[in-house]
């Protein structure tokens, strides 16, 4: 992913200068390289001795220091960066970047700066808002600097409003986005994930156990290679996959109206468990217990085939579509079936026959099947298999342009 990629970290000093710390250990975990410069009010809240403990190379705050310019100048500090990033990017460092201040060694290695920018805005809702500050983001968005957040919640000062610090794994996925040659840029990805809830009444449902693990680390994989993707999800626990555009819903039929929504796309992995039926009439009441009376019938009625709408041929059908089958004997040759009534390109056999741990778990052992035959994969976490999984759909559409 980040293989190779050297960023040029600047920490700016806001309190939420601390989860700089989590930018350089999960930048790292990515492959990223870091060399970092810590502001004077930066280093009131982080220590160098933390950075470069997490960067693994020294972290740089003097302009003026004769062992800083022999070891790296902040020229060379800027010039050997594939990216600058500024996280916090407080309003002062933003003020000096639009206006081309240098009065210390970040705002000077910036003035320096000939690579892309990435600025992660943090500060006080008020000061965000402030026409001042709002006019300076402007000014350095018109120049080609990239913006990732601010969010909206709880603020370390205690107010509430935009001007949280973006996500560290978000802010991370926006470097990465920049810094990607990206196999798959250009293209558009749409993944489904996650169980399918179907209303019974207002308080019940049918559902089922699947985690939108492997579904969400599919999602993830594909924006970090580049593709514009869309997530559309059923209920999890987990949070939204970092570069993602997401959307939640319920039932099998509302993915279906998402997923067509979401139409053309180039690739796209149906990897939710939908649920086959639903139940026939939502009651829109509370179903009543009787005493001593029957329990009540379910009628249930086919939920529509979300993969298999997908890959139905016509004008919108994506260039690549894979389907999963959760099998628990003959997995093969079960899926194998399933890819041709399905319609699909490839599908993604899982065994989930009891003591495989595959649902709800972290790993997963698969078979690719495809019109060529089957290929077994050994077991791989599912971030593994989705990044293994992304690889070879940049390599099939590569070979399908050329
Ligand atoms: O038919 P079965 O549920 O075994 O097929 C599994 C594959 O089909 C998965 O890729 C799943 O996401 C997809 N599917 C679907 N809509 C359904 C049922 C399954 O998209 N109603």
């Amino acid at each position: 992913m980040g293989v190779g990629k050297r960023v040029l970290l600047i920490i700016a000093g806001g309190i939420a200068a601390y989860k700089a710390l989590d930018i350089i250990r999960r930048g790292r975990e990515r492959g990223l390289d870091f060399r970092v410069i810590l502001t004077k009010g930066g280093a009131e809240f982080v220590t160098p001795l933390s950075v470069a403990s997490l960067a693994g190379s020294k972290a740089y705050t003097e302009l003026f220091s004769l062992t800083d310019e022999a070891e790296m100048g902040h020229i060379r500090l800027v010039r050997e960066a594939d990216l600058v990033l500024v996280a916090p990017a407080t309003a002062d460092l933003i003020a000096k970047m639009a206006h081309g201040l240098a009065d210390d060694l970040a705002s000077t290695a910036l003035l320096a700066n000939d690579r892309p920018v990435l600025i992660a805005p943090s500060m006080n809702v008020v000061m965000w808002r402030q026409p001042a500050v709002q006019a300076n983001v402007a000014t350095l968005r018109a120049r080609g600097v990239s913006v990732v957040g601010p969010g909206a919640g709880d603020l370390a000062c205690g107010e509430v409003g935009d001007g949280r610090l973006a996500e560290p794994l978000d802010i991370v996925t926006a470097a990465l986005k920049i810094l990607s040659d990206g196999p798959l840029k250009g293209l558009k990805a749409l993944v489904t994930s996650g169980p399918t809830f179907e209303a019974i009444d207002p308080v019940r449902f049918i559902g089922n156990r699947s985690s939108g693990k492997q579904g969400h680390a599919i999602a993830a994989a594909l924006a970090a290679a580049g593709a514009e993707t869309m997530l559309v999800t059923g209920p999890t626990s987990l949070p939204d996959p970092a570069g993602c555009k997401v959307i939640h819903i319920e039932s099998a039929n509302e993915m279906l109206a998402a997923v067509e929504g979401s139409l053309p796309v180039d690739i796209a992995v149906a990897a939710a468990a939908v649920s086959d039926w639903r139940p026939s009439r939502e009651a829109q009441q509370k179903m009543k217990k009787r005493e001593g009376g029957e329990p009540p019938r379910i009628d249930l009625t086919t939920n529509p085939d979300i993969l298999a709408t997908i890959s139905a041929p016509g004008p919108k059908r994506p260039a690549l579509v894979i389907g999963f089958a959760a099998e628990t004997e003959n997995v093969v040759e079960h899926a194998t079936a399933k890819r041709q009534r399905k319609q699909c390109d490839w599908i993604l056999a899982n065994d989930v026959s009891s003591g495989t741990g595959t649902f709800g778990g972290a790993d997963n052992k698969v078979h690719l099947i495809s019109a060529a035959g089957s290929e077994e994969w050994p077991r791989l976490s599912k971030t593994e298999l989705a990044e293994q999984l992304v690889a070879r759909i940049a390599a099939q559409l590569k070979g399908a342009k050329s």
